[in-house]
């Protein structure tokens, strides 16, 4: 299978331990991992001139030209971001925010969704450093379900901890790996 990574942290922190930790689980099987870290992407923001209004393509050029064909061709997808007041960090939402033209795509233009893009699954892996910062797991959930949803990415599930701020506490969790070696394996199940 491709499966795309997404690392949705500026830093070497707790978001990239979860996703790596995640991809190891994966590669426990032959797959074709796409790793990308969106703080290392040059994204503009969406400007809504609607653009991709006709097409369903976005009429920006840049580091969205190579995420894009990913998008549409992964079978999998793994996201692991921090939560940033109550929210994702914003570059991570300014890639989904160039998802707009999917929205036309899906919506408007109402292009036939190939079958097999109805089995596509994520699961998306979020810390906060708040203890009780449950606002910001729904937040960033809802974000990137609808995320999910617009590029036909329909089942998705979520592991999230809270009350982990120091880059690398996370390890201190002892249900770390049992955690992410469930999730993964259900992630990969084609059912
Ligand atoms: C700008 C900023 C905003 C933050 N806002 C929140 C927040 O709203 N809720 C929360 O639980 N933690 C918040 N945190 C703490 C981070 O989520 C926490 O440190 C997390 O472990 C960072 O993950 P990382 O190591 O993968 O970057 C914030 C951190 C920063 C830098």
């Amino acid at each position: 299978m491709k499966i795309l990574a997404l690392l949705g942290s500026p830093r070497k922190g707790n978001s990239e331990i979860l996703l790596n930790k995640a991809i190891e689980h994966c590669q426990k099987e032959k797959h074709e991992i796409h790793l990308i870290k969106v703080y290392e992407l040059n994204i503009s923001d969406c400007t809504a001139c609607d653009g991709c209004k006709d097409t369903g393509k976005c009429i920006i050029s840049d580091d969205m030209d190579n995420v894009y064909p990913l998008l549409r061709q992964v079978h999998r997808i793994l996201i692991a971001s921090p939560i940033f007041f109550f929210g994702i960090p914003g570059q991570l939402k300014l890639l989904i925010d160039r998802c707009q033209c999917f929205w036309y795509e899906k919506y408007i233009l109402k292009k036939p969704i190939p079958e097999e893009e109805f089995k596509r699954k994520a699961l998306i892996m979020l810390v906060g450093g708040m203890k009780k910062g449950q606002i910001g797991i729904t937040c960033s959930e809802a974000t990137l379900k609808a995320f999910l949803r617009t590029i036909n990415v329909n089942e998705h599930s979520t592991i999230s901890y809270l009350g982990y701020d120091e880059p690398g506490s996370i390890l201190k969790n002892p249900d770390l790996n049992k955690d992410l070696e469930s999730a993964v394996v259900q992630l990969l199940k084609n059912d």
